[in-house]
């Protein structure tokens, strides 16, 4: 096992906003001494005094000893001009997203500090591989890349560009680790980990909200309520700023070459064009001016409650299903499936989306009140479920559906028929492109799993959530929202279609 970089050594911070003061935080807070320099004239010093701020608050809550609090305030110095960093053993630059600026300044810094000082630096978009191409000795660079706010956030992945040392990195691996963070390996490709596989949760929201499925808080509320996603994909865009979020977008898909699957969305350029950058600028996909109120999430009305439910088969939306009427004294009967259904009532018949629209599924099946489910986190403890009904189905039909949901006690919001629902959809894509990410070598499963769910807080590993789900569910709802749309996007990943082949799951 590599070490880390031992508590004597002086780790250097270059670049004193939001990032660089977080990550100076973290390493004085390990217990090192920290240098923090910036170009701007009196940033350093006014950073170092927020940073101590913070510390005393974290000893004022009980979170560090007065002790460890006191050493990690006179732990922090700030300083002038590179040659003061010459005995540093790590370099940690969080300054200007630039290639240039980066590589200017590491190029300087390896004239001043020791042939073993390690070069980490904080990039959330540039080639790393690029960065170092400018250097002597381009072994000694890695990404360390921090979360916002790094104090906070638990996740640091670990980029290896090409030339880097492996030892490089395990040491960094290590480093990051002792410094209390859950580091993961990644390889230096466009968007790193996070970057990358999150882009389906904004992409298919915004595609959801293009093809008129919903409103935006209606999705954003299917997100969170039945997903189990802390905050909804609009409400996402407006915090990080459509500025920011757009711009990540639009450098992954170029990136990438134009791949479909990152493709950007005229909605976003939208807002963009308009100067409505989210919470910062007061307008974004929702209004924060002052007086302004927040939409409500489209509920269904209540309906009677049915009788005659049948429960079929005994998938976790079934078995949830029958849990909830069951603690609700609600009665119903039970049934195998033949066909997939999870329930039937006065004519309806209930599925969980697998990718094709209920109108399809209904000229598929010769059935006509088709009625579909979106995918839950947990069927038994959602409090909203998503819903769709097929142009054929009657009215009275949807009405008994809504109904036996609403008695299950959920909260019903019946999007327009627009393929895969809402989360369902999302998961599929997230899950896809985890797996063409650990299919293209650029982590573990198991790392871009910890990474979502640490990096941006995902209720579950996309992959581990796909297992859940079950490979061939995905597949299938890859496929049909493939035929959909007719659009490479939702091409399916080898690797999952590998793991369908052998019978297997992606985490075995
Ligand atoms: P920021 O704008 O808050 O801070 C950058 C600081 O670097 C400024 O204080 C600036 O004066 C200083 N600076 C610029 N050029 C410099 C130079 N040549 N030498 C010394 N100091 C210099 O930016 P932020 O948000 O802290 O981002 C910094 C880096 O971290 C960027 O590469 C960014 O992509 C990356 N990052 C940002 C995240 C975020 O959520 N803000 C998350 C993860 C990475």
């Amino acid at each position: 096992m590599t070490a880390a970089l031992p508590t004597a050594s002086t780790i250097a911070v270059i670049g004193a906003g939001a990032m660089g003061a977080g990550i100076a935080q973290v390493a004085a807070v390990a217990g090192h001494r920290v240098q923090l320099l910036d170009n701007r004239p009196g940033a350093a010093a006014d950073a170092i005094r927020s940073i101590q701020a913070q510390i005393s608050k974290l000893a004022d809550k009980g979170k560090l000893s007065p002790e460890r609090a006191a050493q990690a305030r006179s732990n922090l110095v700030a300083v002038q001009q590179l040659s003061d960093l010459a005995g540093t053993s790590l370099v940690i630059e969080a300054i200007v997203e630039n290639l240039q600026a980066k590589q200017n300044l590491y190029a300087e810094l390896e004239g001043i500090v020791g042939e073993n000082c390690i070069f980490g630096t904080n990039t959330s978009s540039i080639s790393v591989t690029a960065i170092g191409a400018a250097l002597k000795r381009p072994q000694r660079l890695a990404g360390l890349h921090f979360f916002n706010p790094a104090p906070v956030m638990a996740l640091v992945e670990i980029v290896s560009g090409l030339a880097t040392d492996p030892a490089v990195a395990a040491t960094l691996f290590a480093t990051a680790t002792a410094w209390g963070k859950t580091a993961v390996h990644a390889k230096s490709t466009p968007g790193f980990i996070v970057n990358r596989v999150a882009r389906p949760y904004y992409g298919e929201a915004l595609r959801l909200l293009t093809e008129g499925a919903a409103d935006c808080a209606t999705i954003d509320a299917v997100m969170r309520e039945a997903g189990g996603f802390r905050m909804g994909p609009f409400e996402l865009m407006d915090m990080i700023g459509h500025d920011v979020n757009y711009a990540v977008t639009c450098s992954v898909w170029n990136a990438f070459y134009n791949d479909p699957r990152f493709l950007p969305s005229l909605v976003q350029k939208e807002l963009l064009d308009a100067g409505f950058l989210g919470k910062k600028s007061g307008r974004g996909f929702y209004d924060y001016r002052e007086g302004a109120s927040k939409p409500a999430a489209q509920t269904e009305g209540p309906r009677a409650i049915p009788t005659g439910i049948t429960l079929c088969g005994d998938s976790a939306a079934a078995q949830a299903l029958a849990q909830r009427l069951t603690q609700a004294t609600i009665p119903f009967d039970t049934a195998p499936t033949a066909d997939g259904r999870i329930a039937q009532v006065n004519g309806a018949v209930l599925f969980v989306t697998d990718g094709r629209s209920a109108t399809q599924r209904a000229a598929d099946s010769g059935l006509a009140n088709v009625v579909l489910v979106d995918l839950a986190l947990d069927y038994a403890t959602a409090t909203r479920l998503a819903m769709t009904c097929a142009a054929q189905c009657s009215d009275g039909a949807a009405d008994a559906a809504i109904g036996l949901l609403q008695a299950a006690g959920l909260q019903v919001s019946r999007l327009a028929d627009i393929p895969g629902l809402a989360v369902m959809r999302t998961v599929a894509m997230l899950a896809n492109e985890a797996a063409d990410a650990v299919y293209q070598g650029v982590c573990s499963a198991t790392a871009a799993d910890a990474a979502m769910r640490l990096g941006v807080n995902y209720p579950k590993g996309p992959l581990a959530w796909a297992d859940a789900v079950g490979l061939p569910t995905i597949r299938t709802v890859l496929t049909h929202l493939g035929a959909s749309y007719g659009e490479d996007r939702y091409r399916l990943s080898p690797l999952l279609q590998r793991h369908v082949f052998a019978g297997k799951t992606i985490h075995g």
